[in-house]
């Protein structure tokens, strides 16, 4: 977008908030849409509260330098998630090296402590503590800013997604930077009232054929997301298998996909697949029917930006209301309790009204009511107007759906092949994913499983069991002269740092639980593959952890397989049981433990590699497992002082030199 009228936007913070005469300005540095819906929120706030002129701002649409020439009069603030091993999110990259540089740099050059000199800001960060690096990316950028001479307004906040509290978490720092907004320059405030940003018109003129009908949303423009992300592409599935379906009600499914046809595409083992879902028909809908839009569904529709010098349109437009719904709104999202208390305004009952406002009201009734129903929108506005079949939501715009949602976002899958194998046929494998709610009878279903589990009935001879669950949704499946027609998914390839070791002869720790195992399917088989053209793979220890041998230990016959033959003498797989009757629970970090002696030793004496691949919690616990024994290790050997401390640096050094 950066030809908009034909000349170039600036890349530069100052002259842009200049230009457009803003007061504010919110970076945000988002990799999964929540960081950055939150900048939109709240810029949309700033104005709607206190009167301030806000702009919401993709840290990769500037040049992070000029952040340094924005004047005292205006303030900036930064939302930042955390993302992996501490890393910043794509888009932020970077922003980042360029902070990390002028930091670097303030030992030999005294003119650092003043680079920001004349910025004020406010920080908010998003993590996740089960992670050991949480919200470190804030954490930094916060010192970064405070040692370059940058004042901060009020203290940095952050959420802790570990418990699901990102949004309360933001809501609460919001509240202080209002109260500081008021405090400090004495702004009154308004009450809240929705203004939209967005208009949404329906346009009866526009030919069906030149709708956006599920194209994914044009990935952001900023180099930081292209440096690591492919371009989207419509990708042919090669086949489908589920690896194992249990009585239970679980399973798990393995899918090759095929980039045969797109040069653009290609990936080194250990990247990610994204695909890009789509909504399940109940949802889209159930939202329709609440909206009263459902005999409009088709209708075409263009999104306008109000303020197009300010605000991008998230969503590819002209497109129709049916196709907003189902493809480029994420509309499944639970609903945050300031949408909640938003809706209000537009409840076609006082009693409706009334529902909103009580519920919305306190935030520890609402996260147990959330945690109960994970409810959305769709459902939330039925849930209002419950037993008043005659009410419609008519007065709630569309361009508060396009406002207040989330836009689609991809979910990221380890690539499970080797490319050195499969150059043109990634795999992936995703456990059909069901997160449970209390009352323990009720789950949310997960959204793109689901729909991957729909699209391989598209494949004839796609290998189910009997116990193969139907999908918990319906999806819209494309009829054969649509885009997708024939099982055709949205999908495009990032690449990771979760990669094989140059040297084939390199030693291999490998953790996982779990579809976690997925990488290490596609680092074994390489391992193997090399070791048949003469290059012969360094021992190779793999711990894997399930709940049953008899139920969810994907790959087996094919692990055994290459622990007999063609890696025998180099792979050994350990397992680690957790729901064997009538044996205690076992999970990975008791198999690591057990092992300790030859994990240290091949950790510190063969420079082993290691690698860890499964759930945040786990991944902490096994972190921990493996720190305790090499601690143990050196005080043993008479290194009596060696302890957490040393234990976290030797962890460090680990990291930075890629060995974990
Ligand atoms: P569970 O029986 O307790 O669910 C794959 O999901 C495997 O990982 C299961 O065996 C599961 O055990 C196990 N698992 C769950 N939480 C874990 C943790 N914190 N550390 C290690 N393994 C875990």
């Amino acid at each position: 977008d950066g030809a908009h009228g034909g000349t170039r936007r600036t890349r530069n913070i100052a002259e842009r908030l200049e230009e457009l005469n803003k007061d504010v300005v919110v970076f945000w540095g988002s990799q999964s849409g929540t960081a950055e819906g939150f900048a939109n929120r709240l810029s949309r706030e700033l104005h709607q509260r206190l009167g301030l002129d806000a702009m919401a701002a993709d840290l990769s649409d500037f040049e992070p330098e000029t952040i340094a020439q924005i004047p005292r009069s205006k303030t900036a603030i930064l939302i930042l998630s955390t993302y992996g091993e501490g890393d910043p999110s794509d888009n932020a990259t970077q922003f980042w090296e360029w902070l990390i540089k002028a930091v670097e740099g303030k030992n030999s050059d005294s003119a650092t402590s003043a680079l920001l000199g004349s910025l004020k800001y406010a920080a908010f960060g998003l993590g996740n503590s089960d992670y050991q690096y949480y919200n470190r990316v804030v954490d930094v950028v916060d010192d970064a800013f405070v040692a370059c001479g940058a004042e901060r307004l009020l203290p940095t906040g952050q959420a802790d997604d570990s418990h699901g509290a990102t949004e309360e978490d933001f809501l609460e720092w919001k509240d202080s930077l209002f109260a500081f907004f008021r405090d400090h320059f004495g702004i009154q405030e308004r009450e809240p009232k929705y203004e939209p940003t967005v208009d949404v018109v329906e346009d009866d003129s526009l030919q069906q054929q030149d709708l956006y009908d599920g194209e994914p949303v044009h990935p952001p423009e900023g180099s930081g997301f292209k440096q690591v992300n492919s371009p989207v592409k419509a990708l042919k599935i090669r086949n489908a298998k589920e690896l194992f379906a249990s009585s239970s009600g679980r399973n798990c499914l393995h899918m090759d996909l095929d980039i045969t046809d797109h040069p653009q595409l290609t990936y080194k083992t250990g990247d990610h697949l994204a695909v890009w879902p789509m909504n399940p028909n109940q949802e889209v809908d159930r939202l329709l029917r609440v909206l009263g839009l459902t005999s409009r569904r088709q209708s075409p529709v263009i999104v306008r930006a109000l303020d197009p010098e300010a605000v991008k349109v998230k969503v590819p437009t002209p497109t129709s209301i049916e196709a907003l719904l189902r493809y480029y709104l994420e509309i499944c999202a639970a609903v945050p309790r300031d949408v909640v208390r938003g809706l209000a305004e537009f409840a076609p009952t006082p009693a409706a009204r009334d529902f909103l406002h009580i519920l919305g009201k306190d935030k520890d009734s609402y996260g147990s009511f959330l945690s109960h129903t994970h409810i959305n929108l769709g459902k939330l506005l039925e849930l209002a107007t419950k037993g008043d079949s005659t009410a419609v939501w008519s007065n709630l715009p569309l361009s508060y759906l396009v406002d207040a949602l989330p836009r689609t976002q991809p979910r990221f899958y380890s690539i499970s092949s080797s490319s050195i194998i499969s150059p043109r046929a990634p795999a992936i494998t995703a456990l059909v994913s069901s997160t449970p709610l209390t009352p323990p009878d009720a789950s949310i279903p997960g959204l793109t499983t689901n729909y991957l589990l729909a699209l391989s009935d598209y494949l004839p001879e796609a290998i189910k069991t009997a116990n193969t669950p139907s999908p918990m949704l319906t999806y819209n499946l494309p009829g054969p002269s649509d885009a997708l027609s024939g099982g055709l998914v949205y999908g495009h390839i990032r690449r990771s740092k979760f990669k094989l070791p140059m040297q084939a002869s390199c030693p291999l720790i490998m953790i996982a639980a779990g579809t976690g195992l997925a990488p290490f399917r596609a680092f074994i088989s390489e391992r193997a593959r090399l070791q048949s053209i003469g290059k012969k793979s360094g021992k190779i220890l793999l711990f894997f952890g399930c709940r049953n041998p008899e139920e969810d230990f994907i790959y087996s016959d094919e692990l055994a397989q290459l622990e007999e033959g063609d890696l025998k003498g180099t792979l050994r797989v350990v397992t680690a049981f957790s729901r064997v009757q009538g044996s205690p629970k076992l999970y990975v970090q008791d198999k690591v433990r057990e092992l300790g002696s030859e994990v240290v030793e091949m950790l510190t004496q063969e420079s082993a590699s290691m690698y860890i691949c499964g759930r945040a919690s786990m991944a902490r616990e096994v972190g921990k497992a493996v720190g305790d024994l090499v601690m143990d290790r050196r005080k043993d050997a008479g290194e009596s002082s060696f302890g957490e401390n040393q234990t976290k640096q030797w962890r460090e050094g680990m990291k930075r030199t890629r060995k974990w």
